[in-house]
């Protein structure tokens, strides 16, 4: 099996090839990233010389080159995550959204389309998206499946249409798709504009920590590698057309969520109790800001048996322990030093 991954030098992505690759050496897995600012291929140094990986430089937005690269390669599946993926830029700048997020993705499916038709036989078009297509809850209630699309941020409508192309492929031109959409993923490699390793390295260098309005939204945390899991479940055995909610069962408001990172920080870096507490700061609100998001994971539990591996506690204390043990990576990705560098020696596919 060839497997196309897309944004896989993203911080899930870079988890997921690393998954594949590892414990698939009989596949080829192709990474295909344009290394935007969140595209870091430090995340892969593990793997970048396994025989069964390539990483290809390139745009999803370039319809030309992914026909050439279904050409070449001959894929049998795609896990498409290339995406612009952070809600706060998507209030700067929807465009850009909806140039990689929709557009990057009918790219994607049309090139599937063209070069598997009339082989549609055991291939897979694997799209994944997010649990904020379903909209913001109130204090009760959970994301199934079923919930009616509501997206409210430009992000969340940008990953709504490329899901609502996605399954249109399906219905219109039987593509053999299946989807996910995912809560807030965390753990190591995670750009740290994100609020977790965001109020990590700000804890660490001694700096103010924002919390957005009163702190009270509500988010589940899944730690990433167990999102990755869940993409092997459903990549092999995931019924086609269908979608798999994917959770942690592990929700927490943000203001309770950074008392924690706090807590387990000090006592990391060996600082006094409450210390880093006395950094938090309230800023003003996210415009449009979702209070609440819960997923009900049952179906992919029932149908594929897959469910999170490890209790949130012990994933924030790694994913501490690794922002500390790896202060260069955070330095480089903060300083944007990696960027000047994929300039000069990745060009352009
Ligand atoms: P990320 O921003 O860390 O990584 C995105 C990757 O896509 C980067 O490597 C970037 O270089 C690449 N990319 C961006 N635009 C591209 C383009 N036009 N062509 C080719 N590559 C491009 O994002 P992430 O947090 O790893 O999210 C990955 C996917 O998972 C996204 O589709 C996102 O919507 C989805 N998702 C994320 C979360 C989360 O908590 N982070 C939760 C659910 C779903
Ligand atoms: P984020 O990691 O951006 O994920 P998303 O908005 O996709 O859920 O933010 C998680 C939550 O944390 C969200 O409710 C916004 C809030 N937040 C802050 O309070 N301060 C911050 O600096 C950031 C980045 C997020």
């Amino acid at each position: 099996m060839t497997i196309l991954i897309t944004g896989g030098a993203g911080f899930i992505g870079s988890h997921a090839v690393r998954l594949f690759v590892q414990r698939y050496p009989q596949y080829r897995i192709i990474n295909l990233d344009a290394l935007t600012y969140a595209g870091n291929l430090a995340n892969l140094r593990d793997v970048e010389q396994a025989p069964n990986y390539t990483f290809v430089r390139g745009d999803i937005r370039d319809a030309a080159l992914l026909d050439r690269l279904f050409e070449e390669y001959r894929f049998d599946a795609v896990i498409h995550l290339a995406a612009e993926s952070h809600v706060d830029r998507s209030i700067d700048n929807p465009l850009a959204f909806v140039e990689t997020n929709v557009l990057g993705t009918v790219n994607l499916l049309n090139a599937a389309r063209k070069h598997w038709a009339g082989r549609f036989e055991g291939r897979r078009f694997y799209h994944i998206s997010t649990d904020e297509v379903y909209g913001s809850l109130g204090s009760e209630g959970y994301f199934t499946e079923e919930t009616p699309y509501d997206p409210r941020s430009p992000y969340s409508a940008s990953k709504a249409a490329s899901d609502h192309f996605v399954r249109a492929y399906f219905h219109t031109y039987g593509l053999p798709v299946v989807l996910s959409n995912c809560s807030n993923n965390y753990g190591p490699y995670q750009f740290p504009e994100k609020l977790i390793p965001l109020m990590i390295n700000n804890i660490r260098e001694g700096r103010p920590l924002p919390v957005y309005g009163d702190g009270r939204n509500v988010r589940d945390w899944l730690w990433v590698i167990d999102h990755a899991e869940a993409m092997d479940a459903i990549l092999h055995r995931g019924r086609v057309g269908e979608t798999y909610n994917i959770g942690g069962h592990n929700e927490w408001a943000n203001i309770d969520l950074v008392y924690l990172l706090c807590d387990l920080a000090d006592e990391l870096l060996g600082r006094p109790a409450g210390t880093a507490r006395q950094l938090i700061t309230f800023v003003k609100d996210r415009p449009g800001h979702d209070r609440r998001y819960a997923i009900d994971a049952s179906k992919i539990r029932r149908e594929l048996g897959w469910q999170p591996s490890i209790a949130f506690e012990e994933g924030l204390r790694k994913t501490i322990q690794w922002y500390l043990d790896n202060t260069e990576w955070l330095q480089q990705v903060v300083s944007g030093e990696y960027r000047a560098y994929y300039e000069k020696h990745y060009e352009q596919h």
